[in-house]
């Protein structure tokens, strides 16, 4: 969360353990185990913030789109992310009505074909302000879709980076996404170690 935003969600991040290298199935299950690590984390701040809920005993399950929530009518959104060497999660806070986020390496190699996209399309000359800038805007509109839960084109063309903000010292930037419903949805982007995050705002 930025300093100037008010809080909407709890998140928590949780380093994988290592796995052998090449062996991306053993990665991604390490990487999926860290998500449930930082949720259980998230559970408990989340806890010590607001008081006991009996959703904090659920199991996390998902709709037929792949959104996870727990298993329980008074739910509150969640989000989950997993990639190389690290996994995330968030809780939506009391009256929050929705959570995404997002994390990439920096180093993915995707970055280049993003970069080029945005040229086309014009999200390129936004005042982004550091070279990291073509993963926060794919981290922004990663976890805009998944506040949205409802899937969207695999490039993520439909959604729309509208406007960036000035990064504050620390190196968060705020990225404002039309996302692919058509709903405003404000991001907050930062590098962080070895990865960019995204997480709503
Ligand atoms: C849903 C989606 C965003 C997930 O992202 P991903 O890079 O595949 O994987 P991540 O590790 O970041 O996130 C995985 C988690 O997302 C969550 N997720 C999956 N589908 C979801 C959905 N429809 N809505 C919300 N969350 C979803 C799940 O919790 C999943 O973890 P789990 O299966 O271990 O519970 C992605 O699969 C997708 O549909 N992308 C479409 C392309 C797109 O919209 N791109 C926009 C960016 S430019």
């Amino acid at each position: 969360m930025r300093a100037d935003a008010a809080p909407s969600l709890v998140v928590r991040w949780s380093v994988p353990a290592p796995t052998a290298p090449g062996d991306l199935r053993a990665r991604r299950a390490a990487g999926r185990l860290a998500s449930r690590a930082a949720l259980a984390e998230a559970i408990e701040a989340w806890r010590a913030a607001f008081g006991d809920a009996p959703w904090q005993r659920a199991p996390v399950v998902h709709d037929a789109a792949g959104a996870p929530r727990f298993d329980h009518p008074e739910s509150p959104p969640i989000a989950l992310a997993h990639t190389a060497g690290l996994g995330g999660a968030a809780i939506a806070m009391p009256g929050v009505r929705a959570a995404g986020i997002d994390a990439e390496p920096v180093d993915a190699p995707g970055a280049h074909a993003l970069r080029r996209l945005a040229e086309g399309t014009g999200e390129a000359a936004l005042a982004w302000g550091d070279a990291h800038w073509p993963l926060r805007l794919w981290c922004a509109k990663e976890a805009a879709v998944k506040a949205e839960r409802a899937p969207a084109d695999l490039l993520g063309r439909s959604l729309r980076i509208e406007g960036v903000e000035q990064a504050t010292a620390s190196g968060e930037q705020r990225v404002h996404v039309r996302s692919h419903l058509g709903n405003a949805i404000s991001v907050c982007t930062a590098v962080a170690g070895a990865h960019v995050r995204a997480w709503t705002e």
